[in-house]
């Protein structure tokens, strides 16, 4: 009796050992989330995670979502987030027991730097090129978070600063327009480039605003890949007369490639960069998957917007401020993993980010965010 039961306990070790993630294999110096020091997020990239810095740029309505239905389920308003509801970098703060973290240029914010600060713009990509004019830019983005770490320093004194960037946890989404813009704008930048050296400059600009974050203590990063590009309902409808294939060719492709670059790129500067921890989470495949079995997920429609014009509502005419002023809009945002065009519900939000809070390998990797938060050194 004993014995079997010995022998039934070690099995399922055996067992949960087969099935711990690579986890076990890199592990920092925890501590419980609650108690202790606060651990702040700072938030870098474009749409997915702009919570409203367009609101205060000078821009158009493509690159701003500050009018009736964006915001119409969760905030009741709308805030200038690309979406029905809340982000997924929402969702993150509120797992690591933040508040909402508010957009760099909203009024009165530097009482609440502490908690972190979002830098991101929407129509923003990794290059300054990328629908130039119109949205903040990486590298002001990252002058922004220059400014944001004189401000700590002055406030807190050296020491504690540096404690409290090194803690911190920096997420980033930047890549999508770099490589959507040259479609929607007819831009001939693709032309002058081959997809690979296209794709170097993305990621040595995107390599250099990590380094400028670790520079300043930074050391633990949150990165999200491309999705399938060509076939976000914006990009399907420029396949000739909307057969409803994707543009695979062209963006879906320069996705791929960026996403084998990105992953070979975090892995190098893991080693390049000493105490420099990531999580890289896989988007493409979470919305691939989403898009093609959209019920297996809880969703009724995967490839069409909840809300937009034409075949897909792929006609990024969301609230009637852009070129096409009539649109439609679906009565429960809930069933779509597209809110418009282009950007996705806050239900979908909500499951990319329980995925990188707490999930594993292949979804998210090497750590989650969870652990990342949790890391004391
Ligand atoms: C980057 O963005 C800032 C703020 O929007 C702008 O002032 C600057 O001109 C941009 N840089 C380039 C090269 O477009
Ligand atoms: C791009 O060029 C095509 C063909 O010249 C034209 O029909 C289309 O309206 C242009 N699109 C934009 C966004 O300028
Ligand atoms: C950054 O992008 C610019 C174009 O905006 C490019 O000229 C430059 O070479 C890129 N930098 C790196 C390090 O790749
Ligand atoms: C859709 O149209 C494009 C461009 O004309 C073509 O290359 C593609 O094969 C078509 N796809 C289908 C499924 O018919």
């Amino acid at each position: 009796m004993a014995r079997s039961s010995s022998s039934s306990s070690s099995f399922i070790l055996i067992l949960f050992m087969l099935f711990t993630p690579i986890f076990s294999l890199r592990e920092c110096q925890q501590r419980r989330l609650e108690g202790g020091g606060k651990v702040a997020l700072y938030i870098f990239g474009d749409s997915l995670f702009d919570s409203g810095n367009n609101n205060y740029i000078h821009t158009t309505p493509l690159d701003q979502a500050n009018f009736w239905p964006y915001g119409e389920t969760f905030f009741n308003f709308p805030t200038g987030r690309f979406s029905d509801g809340r982000l997924m970098s929402d969702f993150i703060a509120e797992y690591a027991k933040l508040p909402l973290i508010r957009p760099y240029l909203e009024p009165g914010i530097e009482q609440d730097y502490e908690n972190g600060v979002n830098f991101a713009s929407a129509g923003a990509g990794a290059l300054v090129e990328t629908f130039q004019g119109a949205v903040i830019n990486l590298s002001t983005q990252l002058r922004n978070y220059k400014k944001v770490v004189r401000w700590l320093r002055g406030k807190l004194g050296d020491g504690e600063a540096e404690t409290s960037l090194s803690r911190a946890v920096y997420l980033f989404s930047i890549g999508s327009n770099d490589y959507m813009s040259p479609f929607l704008t007819n831009s001939s930048i693709l032309t002058s480039y081959s997809d690979s050296n296209y794709v170097a400059m993305v990621i040595g600009n995107l390599t250099m605003a990590i380094k400028e974050v670790y520079l300043r203590g930074g050391r633990k990063f949150g990165f999200l890949n491309l999705g399938p590009l060509g076939c976000l309902p914006g990009l399907r409808i420029i396949q000739q007369e909307a057969n409803g294939s994707c543009l695979e060719e062209e963006a879906s492709t320069l996705a791929m490639l960026h996403n084998e670059a990105l992953s070979k790129l975090l892995s190098n500067l893991e080693t390049q960069l000493k105490g420099l921890r990531f999580a890289l989470y896989d988007f493409n495949t979470n919305l691939g998957q989403r898009m093609n079995h959209p019920s297996k997920y809880g969703f009724k429609e995967g490839k069409s917007a909840c809300c937009g014009t034409g075949s897909f509502r792929g006609t990024f005419s969301c609230g009637g401020k852009r070129p096409v002023k009539e649109f439609e809009l679906c009565e429960s945002p809930n069933e779509y993993v597209f809110w418009d065009s282009f950007h996705l519900t806050e239900k979908f939000y909500k499951q990319m980010a329980d995925q990188m809070w707490a999930g594993g390998p292949p979804a998210v990797k090497p750590y989650n965010l969870k652990s990342l938060f949790q890391c004391l050194d």
